[in-house]
């Protein structure tokens, strides 16, 4: 065709636009590609669904701990038939307590073969398949690890007391006197020496815990391959992460001087429980770390496929050496754990006011390593229950509390419903620690999930017994006889609003408020115009809370959640905030001035994020 025609053509419009049109859709796919490659590896995650946790660390929200899941087809069938209660609260995280098969000394914590499941839970086959329904389901199955110690009736330890030459060193064995078997000063947790005297090897073995449960040595290079192959056993099966237990006893001092004691008058042959010594020598010794930074190398190679992070955290009572503790998380060059147990709200019962629960609070906040993730737990299967230890007026407070502070929380089963301790009479006694020392017994904590107002609770009706007696309240407390305004429904719609407001799981954390009676918080995420003002009255008294100092807030401020169903809704004066004892209201306000530029001191982030409305993206900013 002439060049000529051919310039007729393309000027008439029918030509010209449809290839300007193309023109220009080049040019902005080509800018838009550029635009993704530059923030691309800056991008946290998509919204709102797609919301992956900070540096891969899945967001966990809720763990929800089992024990006492005792169960007339085995627990961890038991467990799979439960699953939509899980579904229901919205929980992502199961973390199962030891089910390795056990002579059950310490319930399960004294394990008697790592590769195999205690039939008092059920079979390998049950095993895998509650696994596979949990991944059907999208919830995560954090597995027990107890690499400290074994039971006694081990077959290393076997192999060690008749000194199998490979097994010799597997444990921590010392020459001592039979008849007064005490090599040093070194006391067991659960009280009395450390140290127990065997007529087969004729020398002393170490056990922080029960004597049923021998260290072991972990500066025998084999012990510590054991342990890895065992982690890579589970993490085979497909488990999605471990809780590692007790892991600041796991190496001790080679040399086994005595440790100082507390009271340096005390008289030595009193010295018998663990609060009478400073455990220089028998705890966080140099290179725990190096073997923690280890397994979590070893899980980390099966993190790579996408969707399967293994996690890890760990447990360590370190009370408040607070450095102690957030050295668990590593150094911004070598991972460790996805972070440690936090503990310091099961403190929140000594002192009920909101000035002490924002001192707990700001213990972790103020004092975990940067681009960190928390993590709040108020109970667990050592500690009293928390609604009988504060009081079952704050339950519902408590739970707003965890589920709107920033990071993972933890709920050990139960504190979804408000249950309480159970008395526990001496014949009834089951917990090792408790038959040393009755006030020291944990069974008060360990009763029966309260499933129904069915013969014990819904637990093994088949038998009519249960491990450790059924709480009396289980027929007005337990979860089929929730209403709307009951605690579990609060627990859950809780969790549903953490789950989809980017603002209370990924944004910023800032204090606007601490006095005897209130604390309280704001959520917000850079960006996002949507924010959240949590105000928690942990006082004996009713109040009136004054935020008008606080600029970046509306004048009004309404109702989104109450612990008091009758104030949800209300339209309250920032001037005026009133809130009764034991109640946590939640509001939701839109704003264009955000509160954390003006105030870095009162604010912490994990990671800063902002979102971006136009891509509907969360990008590290
Ligand atoms: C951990 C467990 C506890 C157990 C102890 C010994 O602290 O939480 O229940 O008794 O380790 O394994």
């Amino acid at each position: 065709m002439p060049k000529e025609v051919l310039l007729l053509y393309s000027s008439q419009a029918r030509y010209r636009v449809p290839r300007e049109i193309l023109f220009w859709l080049t040019v902005a796919c080509t800018l838009t590609l550029v635009a993704l490659t530059i923030t691309g590896d800056r991008a946290v995650a998509a919204v709102p669904e797609l919301v992956a946790g900070l540096s891969g660390v899945p967001d966990l929200p809720p763990v929800l701990q089992g024990l006492g899941w005792r169960w007339s087809r085995g627990i961890l069938k038991g467990i799979q038939e439960k699953l939509d209660h899980f579904e229901y609260l919205n929980i992502k995280s199961i973390w199962i307590s030891p089910f390795y098969r056990s002579p059950m000394k310490d319930f399960g914590y004294d394990v008697e073969d790592f590769r195999d499941i205690d039939p008092l839970f059920g079979t390998m086959e049950d095993f895998e398949e509650l696994l596979a329904e949990m991944h059907s389901k999208g919830l995560k199955l954090i597995m027990d690890f107890i690499p400290n110690h074994t039971s006694d009736r081990h077959r290393w330890f076997n192999l060690s007391r008749t000194r199998d030459p490979h097994y010799e060193d597997y444990y921590v064995w010392t020459d001592c006197n039979a008849s007064a078997p005490k090599p040093n000063n070194w006391v067991s947790v659960f009280g009395n020496s450390s140290w127990t005297y065997d007529e087969v090897r004729g020398q002393c073995y170490l056990h922080q815990f029960l004597k049923e449960q021998p260290d072991l040595n972990f500066r025998n290079e084999h012990v510590r391959k054991e342990m890895i192959d065992i982690i890579h056993f589970w993490l085979k099966k497909g488990v999605d992460g471990f809780r590692m237990d007790a892991v600041k006893h796991i190496l001790e001092a080679a040399h086994l001087r005595d440790e100082p004691q507390v009271d340096p008058n005390k008289p030595p042959e009193s010295i018998t429980t663990e609060w009478d010594l400073y455990h220089d020598y028998t705890t966080s010794q140099l290179g725990l770390h190096d073997l923690l930074r280890g397994w979590r190398a070893e899980m980390d190679s099966y993190s790579r496929e996408p969707g399967r992070y293994r996690f890890m955290v760990t447990e360590s009572y370190d009370y408040h050496e607070v450095d102690k503790t957030m050295m668990y998380y590593g150094t911004p060059l070598v991972k460790e754990s996805d972070f440690p147990f936090n503990f310091y709200l099961l403190d929140l019962p000594h002192n009920t006011s909101g000035l002490w629960v924002k001192h707990l609070v700001h213990l972790w906040m103020g004092n975990m390593p940067r681009g960190q993730w928390a993590n709040w737990v108020v109970g667990n299967h050592d500690r009293p229950r928390i609604a009988s230890s504060a009081g079952q007026t704050y339950i519902r407070v408590i739970n707003m509390l965890l589920l709107t502070l920033p990071g993972t929380p933890t709920t050990y089963y139960g504190e979804e419903i408000g249950m309480e301790n159970i008395n526990v009479t001496d014949s009834q006694i089951q917990d090792p620690a408790g038959k040393y020392n009755a006030s020291a017994s944990r069974d008060p904590e360990r009763s029966p999930m309260q499933w129904s107002n069915d013969m014990n609770a819904g637990f093994n009706n088949k038998t009519n017994t249960t491990w450790l007696p059924v709480h009396p309240d289980y027929r007005t407390i337990n979860v089929q006889k929730q209403d709307e305004d009951s605690v579990l429904s609060q627990y859950r719609s809780l969790s549903k609003l953490r789950q989809s407001h980017l603002p209370l799981h990924r944004g910023w954390f800032c204090y606007v408020h601490a006095d005897a009676s209130v604390f309280a918080y704001l959520r917000e995420l850079d960006g996002l115009n949507q924010a959240f003002l949590i105000v928690l009255n942990f006082g004996k008294e009713s109040v009136a809370t004054d935020l008008s100092s606080i600029r970046e807030l509306p004048d009004q401020l309404e109702v989104l959640m109450s612990t008091n169903q009758d104030n949800r809704g209300k339209v309250l004066q920032k001037s005026r905030i009133l809130t009764g004892a034991g109640e946590g209201l939640v509001f939701e306000y839109y704003t264009h001035t955000r509160f954390n530029p003006n105030h870095p001191t009162q604010c912490y982030i994990s990671e800063k994020a902002c979102y971006l409305r136009v891509m509907d993206i969360l990008y590290t900013c």
